[in-house]
């Protein structure tokens, strides 16, 4: 008997169809979680299983164990049903919810124990995305190091104008040698930087929007073209903001360390609002003490719908 989260496919994607290795090991029953919402698969995959002769048991699709495998698949079914990533913005603010002094020092408002886990929700994503002003102002390299990993996610930078410096850390090869490709979506067109940038190995789009800036929402489409399951945003209140106030995103991380800070750049800069009804509206999934610092994991009310509805 096999136990699996998500029908086994039929067709041949990265790898051959997973129902043909079941009927090759001449599995007697397979008990099912979830169906595949992928409309190359959507239910052959457990009619080829039965026409092989192996017992399918789909578990009710309000069962404990098929909504969580529907959770620990939340990306790909978001990409499969919604065609775009799953969205998870992480924060870290202190108690008072700074997130970078005012001359731009945010290094480090929490303690190591907050960005190791960090870096292990990196680790999960498909890709991490900042915005042009981390870049320039932090210089950083957005990869994986704490948790040993064998996959570094891709990084995304939303760099309207082409100022990404050519001498940015993020273009440095990464520890172990694992590779990672650097897609930099922007609004201006300038050959030179372009080529310049195209020869440090990141991938280009141009994908104007509104104001000379990028469009997010086409960039997320863009996206999930590209397989990008999970999208960690990393970046500072101004695209973050741009983020909230367009409704791309879906999950909230947030550490809060135990300081104040005073005045500085929040976490996020929409608004300003003139009803606190207007507010965007969260559910606490978790809280957590990562070290001296807490972890809050915050969904965006309604933004998992596409879980609930799926055809189980
Ligand atoms: N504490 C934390 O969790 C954390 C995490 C990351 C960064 N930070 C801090 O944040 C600070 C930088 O913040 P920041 O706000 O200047 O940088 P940012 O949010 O990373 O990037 C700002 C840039 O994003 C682009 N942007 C904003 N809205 C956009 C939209 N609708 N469409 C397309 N592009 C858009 C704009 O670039 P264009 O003008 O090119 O369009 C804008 O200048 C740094 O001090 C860094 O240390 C803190």
């Amino acid at each position: 008997m096999a136990f699996v989260t998500l029908e086994p496919c039929s067709h041949h994607g990265r790898t051959p169809p997973c129902c043909d290795a079941l009927i090759a090991a001449k599995i007697g029953k397979v008990v099912v979680a979830s169906t595949d919402p992928n409309p190359l698969v959507a239910g052959q995959g457990l009619a080829r299983l039965r026409s092989a002769g192996i017992a399918v048991e789909l578990l009710p699709p309000h069962s404990d164990a098929a909504r969580a495998s529907r959770e620990l698949n939340i990306g790909f079914f978001s990409r499969m049903v919604r065609g775009i990533p799953w969205v998870r913005m992480k924060m870290a603010a202190s108690l008072d919810g700074t997130s970078a002094l005012d001359n731009g020092v945010s290094q480090w408002i929490t303690g190591e124990r907050a960005r190791e886990d960090g870096h292990a929700w990196r680790a999960r994503a498909c890709a991490v995305l900042t915005g042009i002003g981390t870049v320039l102002q932090d210089d950083p390299r957005l990869d994986v190091r704490l948790p040993e990993v064998s996959r570094q996610p891709h990084l995304v930078v939303v760099d309207s104008d082409l100022s990404t410096p050519v001498t940015a850390r993020l273009f440095e090869p990464l520890a172990g040698g694992l590779p990672r490709q650097v897609w930099i979506y922007h609004a201006a067109l300038d050959p030179r930087k372009e080529v310049a940038l195209r020869e440090r190995g990141a991938l280009l789009t141009h994908l104007p929007g509104a104001s000379n800036k990028v469009d997010l929402h086409a960039l997320l489409r863009d996206l999930a073209k590209r397989e990008v399951n999970e999208l960690h945003v990393e970046a500072g209140s101004k695209l973050n903001g741009s983020f909230l106030r367009e409704g791309l995103v879906d999950e909230l991380l947030v550490y809060l360390a135990p300081k104040l800070l005073g005045a500085g750049a929040g976490v996020s800069s929409f608004g300003p609002l003139q009803q606190l009804k207007d507010g965007i509206k969260l559910n606490f999934t978790s809280v957590d003490r990562e070290g001296d610092d807490l972890r809050i994991v915050a969904r965006v009310q309604g933004r998992d719908a596409f879980l609930q509805t799926e055809q189980g």
